[in-house]
Formats: C-alpha cells, structure tokens, sequence
C-alpha cells in the first residue's frame, strides 16, 4: 500500500495512530461535578494504568487477566461513562448501545483500533483514544527478532538441539543468509517501520519503503541511510530480500499481500508481519511458503488470532510468535499509563493525548 490514494499504499502512521505530530491538542466536555465517573475495564491492566484509573474513577471490571465474555461486557459496559479495553475485545455499536448515553469515551490499551467500530463511536459522539509511540521501540525489537530468526533459522536450531537431531557441525547445516547489504523492505514507513528501519542501519541495509504519503523528508532520513522511496508496493515485493509490514487493518488494507503479491517477491525472500494479521492472505501466504517464491515468514499476528490457517504451523520455514510485539514489562506499563491519561484527560475536559476521532470534541 503506497501511494497516498492506492489501498497498495503504506500509511505514514503505526497501526491506527491517528495523531498528527504537533497536531492541536483535543478536549471533551468533563463529567458533571460531585461523583467519579465510571470506568468499566474490561481486563486487568498493569501498573501505573490501573492505580491512575483507581485513583480517578469508579473502576468496575478488571479483575481477571482473560479476555472478557461477550455477554459480561454487554452488562459490564451498561451506565458507564469510560470503557478501557484491550484489543481482546471487540466494541461495536452494540456494546456502545448496551453501554448507553453515558458512555463519553473509549480509551484503547493498544496503538491499533481495529476492534473498535471508530464510526460508530463518531456517530454517538463517543471519543476513541489509542496509545501510538510508546510501543514502537519495543515491537521494532520483535519485528528484528523475527528478520534474525528467518535469516539464520534461529528457531529451526533450537528445535534440532533440543529433539536431539544434533549430531555434529557440518558445512550444510541450516544454512541461512547474510543480511549484511541485503535489502529490507518496510510497508508502512510510520513510527515503527522507521524503527525497523533504523535498526537496519547495524547491518549496512539498503531499505526501501512505501509509504501513503509519499517520501520522508530528507531531514528525516539518518545520516548516512539508504532509505529510498517506492511508489508501487509491486516494485517493493520485487526487490527487497526480506518485507516488513507496518500498516494498520484497515478496509484497504485487507488482503494487502495476497497470493498475487506474495508471488511478486524474490525467490528465498523472508515476510515478517508484527502488523495485523488480516492484512495477509494466510492460506495464499502456506501456499507461498510450501511452493515459494517465498523462503520463509515470521509471524507476530494472525488472520483469525489466535488460530492458525491450515498448515502454517506444520511449516518448519516459518517463525510463529503468539502477538508478543508490545510485550515488554516497561512498554505495556507505559501503554496502561497513555490509555489511562486519555481516559482521565477527556473526562475533565483537558487536552487528550491520542483523539483517534477528534471530530467528536467539535
Ligand atoms: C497494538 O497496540 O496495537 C499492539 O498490537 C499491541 O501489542
């Protein structure tokens, strides 16, 4: 996805961030005075989120680290006027009704906000809130350590050692590719596909990007990098050595690397996806990686998560990670403190860190 109007076209953003750097600060309406609001939370959260949230409202839920029941968080959601909720939950229109007019804001634990139906909220005049830039870092690392694992088949040699298939060291042994001077492709040069990029540097890699709004601006290019824009994903597919996606789901991104796309790119070529799941076709994508082009995969996320399509888990070419992009103790403690201070900041009428939809606040 590149090109600013071509669903083939990366976004500039992380998954969902919507807020523009230096974009002006939103504000909703704060509660009425007396009482704390109420807060339902639909799952455990850790610190300092949840002693933020405690402190400033009437908490319910959240007791039980588990993804939360769809009928618990009907009831759950009732009179509330914040719902603080992970990306295990799904908030359509109809938790927003079973929640009813008191429901001012939805603040999202997570960069990404595709569980949550944005233009529904919008139509209710409910302000979705996200946490986009304190987990770039941390899900930049998983992103590497997937392009490590596929390029020197990491995993492949952990299993060989522990089943005992070591023998001795051989000259053909898991032979994997050097990624001193290849090439990486990132779709979607926002904050985290920079981050991937950056880190790129170390090893000398050239890396070309789409991205929906066309070429960074030199000044954002490190010194020094070989960061080179490409218009057409097509032309990216074909020439990196190994492709990194860092789009949001969203309807245009929906498939975006499909059976035709994935038979674009270089023979031996690695597919890391730390994105979302939809935005592959997994059953084109066990196809490629049994009959190539492909050479391998590395996986954080999962067309339907978190089941696998047929045959993935079979391929021994391919890095499976069960959504660990952001799990680091001090990201995910950073993440509960954002959605908390944009919980906290829309109800009393302050500027709100990450608006997702800041139309509601006009
Ligand atoms: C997000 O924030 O969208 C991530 O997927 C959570 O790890």
């Amino acid at each position: 996805m590149d090109a600013d109007t071509s669903p083939l076209a990366a976004p500039p953003k992380d998954p969902a961030g919507p807020a523009a750097p230096g974009a002006a600060p939103a504000v909703i309406a704060g509660p009425s005075a007396g009482a704390k609001p109420r807060l339902f939370l639909t799952r455990r959260i850790p610190d300092p989120g949840l002693a933020l949230i405690r402190d400033a409202f009437d908490v319910t839920g959240g007791e039980e680290d588990r993804p939360l029941e769809r009928e618990a968080l009907l009831r759950g959601a009732a009179g509330t006027d914040v719902l603080l909720c992970l990306l295990t939950e799904t908030i359509d229109g109809a938790v927003m009704d079973a929640a009813g007019p008191s429901l001012r804001v939805i603040s999202n634990m997570a960069v990404g906000v595709d569980n949550i139906d944005v233009a529904a909220a919008t139509a209710r005049g409910i302000l979705v809130t996200n946490t986009p830039g304190v987990l770039t870092d941390a899900t930049a690392d998983l992103a590497w350590a997937l392009i490590m694992s596929g390029a020197r088949r990491v995993v492949e040699g952990d299993r060989m050692v522990r089943e005992g298939r070591f023998q001795r060291w051989s000259p053909f042994m898991l032979l994997g590719h050097d990624l001193a001077g290849a090439t990486l492709g990132i779709v979607g040069m926002g904050r985290i596909g920079q981050a991937v990029a950056r880190r790129g540097l170390g090893w000398d890699m050239k890396v070309i990007y789409t991205r929906r709004s066309g070429p960074l601006a030199a000044g954002d290019i490190p010194v020094g990098a070989r960061w080179e824009h490409r218009e057409s994903l097509d032309d990216l597919l074909r020439e990196a050595d190994i492709v990194s996606l860092h789009v949001p789901l969203t309807p245009d991104t929906r498939h975006l690397i499909g059976a035709r796309e994935l038979a674009l790119m270089k023979p031996g070529s690695y597919l890391v996806n730390t994105a979302r799941g939809p935005v592959v076709d997994e059953d084109a994508l066990v196809a490629a990686l049994r009959s190539g082009p492909l050479g391998g995969a590395g996986l954080d996320v999962y067309e339907r998560e978190p089941e696998l399509a047929a045959g993935l888990a079979d391929l021994p070419n391919a890095t499976l990670l069960p959504h660990l992009g952001s799990a680091t103790v001090e990201t995910r403690g950073r993440m509960a403190e954002l959605a908390a201070l944009n919980a906290i900041a829309a109800m009393r009428g302050e500027p709100v860190p990450h608006p997702v939809n800041p139309e509601v606040l006009t």
